[in-house]
């Protein structure tokens, strides 16, 4: 009997990969292409089309998000609810796209030793993060989470006025004032102060449609 086509390509190994290659990437440019051109996942709506109220983060909440990356908080932290009863539950409405789209790069993550953060904003007075973050046994006697006593210290940011202009060129509207008084915003603060920013405004656009 003559080979069908089908068992030619299971009998060749090479022929198989390149096949299963192109399988798999026209299945997922067909998925992930249309993303960059849904006004649902490209501007500050919610899954019904709502408008959000996303602003870009102003430069103190920018520095603290630096810190936030730099401190590496995303190893512990999501950023992301997903839309399962047991998430929103505790963590409040679940993440949509229109929420991040000034985020670069996103903090979704995944991996949770701590609890997601995407709506943490709010919940806590600026002092209890304060306290929380210094030494986070103070507040929550269990927690295993590390340390960060040295944020108490000055905010170094000359650059913010250039991390801010990198943003611009990837879509996020600061305009001139924005960025010429980006150094006066984060002068005399503490990196403590620009973390607390951060945290404080995390999902809130949304929570305030509803
Ligand atoms: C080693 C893992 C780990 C790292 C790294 C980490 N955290 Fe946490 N975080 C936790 C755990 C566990 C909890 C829950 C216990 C608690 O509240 O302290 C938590 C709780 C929190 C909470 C309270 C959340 C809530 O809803 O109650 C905030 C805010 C927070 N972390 C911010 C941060 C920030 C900011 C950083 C980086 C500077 C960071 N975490 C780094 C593990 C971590």
């Amino acid at each position: 009997m003559a080979q069908s086509k089908h068992e030619a390509i299971e009998r060749n190994v090479f022929l198989m990969i390149v096949l299963t290659l192109l399988a798999v990437s026209v299945g997922g440019l067909v998925e992930i292409v249309p993303l960059f051109f849904q006004t649902s996942t490209t501007t500050a709506v919610d899954e019904k089309g709502n408008a959000l109220d996303v602003q870009p983060y102003d430069a103190l909440r920018l520095a603290g998000r630096d810190i936030y990356i730099r401190e590496g908080c995303y190893n512990c932290h999501s950023q992301m609810i997903r839309p399962f009863r047991a998430e929103t539950e505790r963590y409040g409405h679940y993440s949509v796209a229109g929420e991040f789209i000034y985020d670069h790069p996103f903090q979704w993550g995944s991996k949770r030793t701590g609890p997601d953060l995407a709506r943490v904003g709010a919940r806590y007075s600026d002092e209890w993060h304060r306290v929380h973050l210094i030494n986070p046994r103070d507040v929550v006697p269990e927690s295993n989470m590390p340390a960060y006593s040295w944020l108490d210290r000055p905010l170094n940011a000359p650059d913010i006025g250039a991390r801010m202009k990198t943003l611009a060129f990837l879509g996020v509207p600061y305009t001139d004032a924005d960025i010429a008084n980006a150094p006066a915003a984060v002068a005399n603060k503490t990196e403590l102060d620009a973390v607390v920013a951060y945290l404080q405004g995390l999902g809130l656009a949304l929570r305030n449609v509803r």
